[in-house]
Parts: structure tokens; sequence; C-alpha cells
């Protein structure tokens, strides 16, 4: 299926065949929220770009304008969805962003950050709301066409921790009462071992550490992995 579609041919983000010299880099935060994705997201865009780097910053969903809109219903109180409904808007979203966004900036050398991403619907759809793994990981898939992460960063948060940081960003406690202390667990369980799996391309960050550490743990791990493109 993956070599039969002609935009993912020229990428070596693919997790197909032997790899070509594609220059970009996909970059993804993941956690639960209040994790301190976007804080760091945002600190390493402009950490490289004071550098002169080019870089992406974007996220999921709503790194389109398709996506915006899906984004709204997504996170709209007064829309309920089924959870498979709401997968398929995930995967919407994503087909938007990896063809238009994600594989265009990387073919073009960009460090591409992106809050979010594919390890979060099925930590979320499957661990959290129960759709089969099978399922949702045959949608992303065809979603992602192949494309990988070339470093995903994990923001680990302990669920009472997160629920106090929503409250005091001012999120109020509606979405974790709604959704329940249990629900969270299974997400951040679902994370951890999705981390496992992918123990390559992961690094789990202990996220109750402050801002400043993260910051460098991360740039730190980039640099030694890519020594050439970021150094330190
Ligand atoms: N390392 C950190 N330690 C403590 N609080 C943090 C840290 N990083 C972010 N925060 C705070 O936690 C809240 C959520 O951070 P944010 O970056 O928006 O997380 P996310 O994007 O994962 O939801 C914000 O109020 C932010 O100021
Ligand atoms: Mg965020």
């Amino acid at each position: 299926m993956i070599p039969s579609l002609p935009f993912l041919s020229a990428s070596s983000h693919l997790s197909s065949d032997a790899p070509s010299p594609a220059p970009g880099l996909l970059i993804v935060f993941e956690g639960m929220d209040g994790s301190g994705k976007s804080t760091q997201a945002k600190r390493l865009a402009g950490r490289l770009e004071g550098r002169g780097h080019p870089v992406l910053l974007t996220r999921e969903p709503g790194g389109t304008s398709a996506g915006k809109k899906i984004r709204e219903i997504l996170l709209d109180p007064d829309l309920p969805l089924d959870p498979e409904a709401e997968l398929f808007l995930f995967e919407a979203d994503r087909v938007m962003h990896v063809k238009t966004v994600l594989l265009p900036a990387l073919r073009s050398g960009k460090t591409v950050l992106s809050d979010r991403g594919s390890d979060a619907t099925v930590a979320y759809q499957s661990f959290g709301a129960g759709l089969s793994r099978e399922f949702v990981s045959a949608l992303n898939r065809v979603a992602l066409g192949g494309l990988v992460p070339d470093v995903t960063f994990l923001f680990d948060l302990p669920v009472a921790e997160m629920a106090l940081r929503l409250r005091s960003r001012g999120d109020g406690p509606t979405r974790f009462e709604l959704l329940g202390s249990d629900y969270f667990e299974r997400v951040r369980e679902g994370y951890l071992e999705l981390a496992r799996i992918h123990e390559g391309r992961t690094v789990v960050l202990d996220a109750t550490s402050g801002p400043d550490l993260l910051e460098e743990q991360i740039f730190g791990e980039l640099s030694r992995r890519y020594p050439e493109r970021f150094v330190l």
C-alpha cells in the first residue's frame, strides 16, 4: 500500500525500505494536557530560530485550515461525539496535516516540531476511550502513509499533578471530571507502553521537572542524536 502512494516516494521519514536523504526532521511532543508540551515546543522553536535554523512549529489537531475547524468540533463541549466519530475526525485532521504541512516542510529541510501526533490517538482513543488498538493503529497507518517521527518526547506526568496544573491554568476541572481520573491513568499507561514499544525514537521526560531543566534535556538529547544539526 505505501509504495503505491506517490506523495510518499521522496521522504526518508517513511518506515518502509532504505532511507533516502531527505533533509528534514520530525520531532513530536506527546503527553497529557498540562504536561508542558506547548511550553517546551515553543522554547525549542525559539532556540532553533535564534540560531537561524529553519523550524516549523505545528500541532495536531489543528495544524491546517481544515484542521482548525476540526479542532473546534473536537473541543466543543456542546458537541458530544461518539468515540469512533471522534477518531475519524482526528484522522481526517492528520491526513491534511501530513500531506499539506508535514511532508512539504520535511522535504524543504525544516525541523518540524509537532505538538502531538499519532501516539496521542492510540493513548486517548484506544487506551483511554477503549477503541480497538488494531482499529486505531490501522487508521493511523492510513493517515500517516508511512511517516514516523524521528524523535518523540513524551512528557510523563502523574495524573494528580496534571489535574492541579489544569486548574491553575484556568482550564477548569470540567474535562477532567467528565472523563475521570481512571481514564487519564489509562492514557498515561498507554503513552508509557508506546514509549516501550517505540523505545528507539521515544524519550520519556519527567514532566515534574522545571521548565529550564526540561529545555536542556530536550536540546541535549537532540544534540546527542544529531550532533551536526544541533550543536550545544
Ligand atoms: N516544567 C513545568 N513545571 C511546572 N509547570 C509547568 C511546566 N511546564 C509548563 N508548566 C505550566 O503547566 C501548564 C501547562 O503547560 P503547557 O505547556 O500548556 O502544557 P500542555 O501543552 O502539555 O498542555 C501551564 O500553566 C504552564 O505554565
Ligand atoms: Mg498545549
